[in-house]
């Protein structure tokens, strides 16, 4: 949607009906803009492309919480207080121990965001440097939250994290025990800065409209994170492994595997968007990136699953994939377990959320839709003992 084509919806008391809120104008941000004809995103101005060759994540989280590219400054000062913010308070740790084992992965990181406002003396500080720092800490802390439980789960010990090096650096040494190779470490920066923001999507909204009340960060980022787990936001990128792994188990043709499923009326994960209707360019990003991991590791077949999957929903339903499509098969090649995509997702994300809360609080306003009655009226109460 070109801006001239929108119009202010609401001049008089009238109400406006769109289901799913679709097509409607919430707010005005600064922050990304799609133009889902296209297949175009742009953070603050920035080609998404562009960022995605050239920018490191922290230069994007620098980009989306103060409007500019940092200088190599501005860029240290930020890696600094990412670094220090890193370590959990103890009582966030311990409750990441007492969590079941089999507990859905995106179940704790809302449980452990919304534990660690408690022990932030400032989580209810709403000056704007308060909540800057806020910020910084629930970045740096989301990633050792997810490594901690994965270790955890698995009956190891969490790893403390580095001091030093960048946020995909200390994720992956937290995760797996060892320090990543350059180019699983790049290759995962690159799907943070793919993953940072996305304009009003569902996670988002639901931070601004928790916000929007003026509760606190780690209230409106602990709704985000409930909101992005739905498979049809961000748990779809576990929903497609799952359908790859299927696949592969059954030895089933992916063309035929997936013309059943639709045949059964079933959805396809990882494909449809209510904004693009061409392809979602991070999705463009990402099938190049997962065709040269492929063929580096000497395994095609996810890619040729997930490339044969993607031409029969264009034969069938004329719908083209969304980035949860080939950040599956990116995340599996690097030796992620499925169930951690959607926290990763939330990693990158909880950029854009805390982003998107300076932004609301800098002009707040109430966020406060309204639903069109269609119940029933005019009944008479009939008293408890009588009923
Ligand atoms: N598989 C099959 N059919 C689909 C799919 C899909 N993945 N997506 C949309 N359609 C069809 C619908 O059945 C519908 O067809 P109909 O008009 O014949 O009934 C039509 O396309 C329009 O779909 P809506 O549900 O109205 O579109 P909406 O904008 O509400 O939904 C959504 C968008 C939820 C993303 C949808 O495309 C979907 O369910 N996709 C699968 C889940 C997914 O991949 N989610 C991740 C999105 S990206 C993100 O959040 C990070």
């Amino acid at each position: 949607m070109a801006d001239q084509d929108v119009t202010e919806l609401t001049k008089n008391d009238a109400p406006i009906k769109a289901r799913g809120l679709e097509g409607v104008i919430a707010l005005e941000s600064e922050l990304s803009f799609i133009d889902g004809q296209k297949g175009e995103l742009i953070y603050r101005g920035y080609d998404i492309n562009d960022l995605a060759d050239g920018a490191s994540f922290e230069e994007v989280v620098y980009l989306l919480a103060n409007g500019s590219l940092p200088t190599q400054d501005e860029l240290e000062g930020l890696k600094q207080e990412l670094q220090s913010e890193r370590a959990l308070p103890a009582p966030v740790l311990d409750i990441l121990r007492n969590s079941p084992d089999d507990a859905h992965p995106m179940a704790v990181l809302r449980t452990a965001v919304s534990a660690l406002g408690l022990y932030d003396d400032e989580a209810d500080v709403m000056e704007e440097m308060a909540n800057r720092r806020k910020a910084v800490r629930i970045l740096a802390q989301i990633p050792t939250i997810i490594a901690s439980f994965d270790r955890l789960r698995k009956g190891k010990e969490p790893i403390a994290p580095l001091d030093h090096g960048s946020m995909a650096h200390n994720f992956l040494y937290m995760l797996n025990g060892e320090k990543p190779g350059k180019a699983a470490e790049r290759t995962f920066d690159v799907c943070l800065v793919l993953h940072a923001d996305h304009g009003l999507n569902a996670s988002t909204f639901t931070s601004r409209v928790i916000g929007s009340t003026l509760s606190d960060m780690y209230s409106a980022v602990a709704g985000a994170i409930g909101a992005l787990k739905g498979k049809l936001h961000g748990g779809a990128n576990r929903e497609v492994m799952r359908m790859l792994l299927d696949i592969d188990d059954q030895g089933a043709d992916p063309a035929e595997y997936v013309k059943q499923r639709l045949a059964e009326g079933e959805r396809v994960m990882g494909f449809g968007h209510r904004v693009y209707k061409t392809m979602d360019p991070r999705a463009a990003i990402l099938r190049d990136m997962v065709k040269d991991l492929s063929e580096e590791a000497g395994e095609m077949k996810w890619y040729e699953y997930s490339m044969a999957i993607l031409e029969t929903m264009r034969n069938e339903k004329s719908i083209d994939p969304n980035v949860d499509f080939f950040s599956a098969s990116t995340y599996y090649q690097l030796g992620l377990d499925p169930d951690l995509f959607t926290p990763i997702f939330a990693l990158s994300r909880s950029a854009g959320w805390t982003s998107h809360l300076l932004e609301q609080w800098a002009d707040n306003r109430l966020i406060r839709p309204r639903a069109q009655y269609v119940g029933e009226r005019d009944k008479t109460f009939v008293p408890l003992e009588d009923r």
